[in-house]
């Protein structure tokens, strides 16, 4: 069965394209076949991210009912990802395309085993349609007040929409002690704290080359991180210390540390 999950935010800005595009890498590298779907519709970025060009027919082609769904769904090679992006150009730039998005997502049903959906930023028709589109949302925000507010009102959304929640995931941690913990977003959103990524110096280095983290740095702080959610979802345990990578990593982190006192 096709599992379809939304990311949404509210605010923009958080990483929901990021982490759209680095857990599907996760989710093919744990074996899932795994298609990412662009329901940005005014501002799409996940073709520009990967350093993909943009095809003539996109989900909006489909949207227009001018092409089947199945006709846009491209392989991008360097990252073994499969990708529906979506158009840029003027004509694309009208919301009530959103209105089919829901339907169009259904004749991908038993094509692959995940459809991982990246919404637009702000609480607009197009977020709506998205996470009504989606079965399963994962909440994205950073610990910080402006983007917990937005991401409270995601989750009344999907209740409206009767999108599940799968649980919040809490970007961009730099220090836990100094921010808004998990537990205290937990309690606000009174959704349960899903994963947790810290912030990652690479993430930006990634995004220069075009290549997803998962790829470029696949043993850094935030790709493990999103190798764990992914692990998550599909209810597996990742579990580091088995990795001799990461084995090695864990030594040399701790030598520097005792290095450091002497
Ligand atoms: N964990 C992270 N560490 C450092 N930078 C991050 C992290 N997650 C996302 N970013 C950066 O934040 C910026 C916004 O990310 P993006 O995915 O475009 O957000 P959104 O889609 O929510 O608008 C990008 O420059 C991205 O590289
Ligand atoms: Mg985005």
């Amino acid at each position: 069965m096709t599992r379809i999950i939304v990311l949404a935010s509210g605010k923009g800005g958080v990483g929901k394209t990021t982490l759209t595009i680095n857990l599907a890498a996760a989710l093919t590298w744990l074996g899932e076949d795994t298609l990412i779907i662009d329901a940005n519709l005014t501002t799409p970025n996940i073709a520009l991210q990967l350093g993909m060009p943009t095809p003539n027919k996109t989900l909006h082609s489909v949207l227009r009912g001018e092409s089947d769904i199945k006709e846009v769904v491209y392989f991008h090679p360097p990252s073994g990802l499969k990708v529906i992006p979506a158009g840029l150009s003027l004509k694309d730039l009208k919301s009530h395309y959103a209105k089919k998005l829901e339907k169009v997502i259904l004749d991908l049903i038993g094509a692959v085993d995940n459809i991982i959906i990246d919404s637009p930023a702000g609480l607009t028709d197009i977020t709506r349609r998205a996470i009504e589109a989606g079965d399963e949302l994962l909440v994205l925000t950073i610990p910080e007040m402006p983007a917990l507010t937005d991401a409270l009102k995601t989750v009344e959304i999907a209740k409206e929409a009767g999108t599940k929640i799968i649980g919040v995931v809490v970007n961009r941690v730099k220090n836990v002690k100094e921010e808004l913990h998990p537990r205290d977003i937990e309690q606000f959103l009174e959704v349960p704290v899903f994963g947790v990524i810290p912030e990652d110096k690479n993430m930006q280095k990634a995004l220069r080359k075009n290549v997803p983290l998962l790829l470029s740095y696949p043993h850094s702080d935030a790709s493990i991180a999103i190798k764990k959610i992914a692990a998550k979802l599909v209810g597996k345990e990742y579990d580091i210390i088995e990795s001799p990578v990461g084995v090695r990593r864990r030594l040399r982190k701790f030598l520097r540390k005792v290095l450091r006192r002497k």
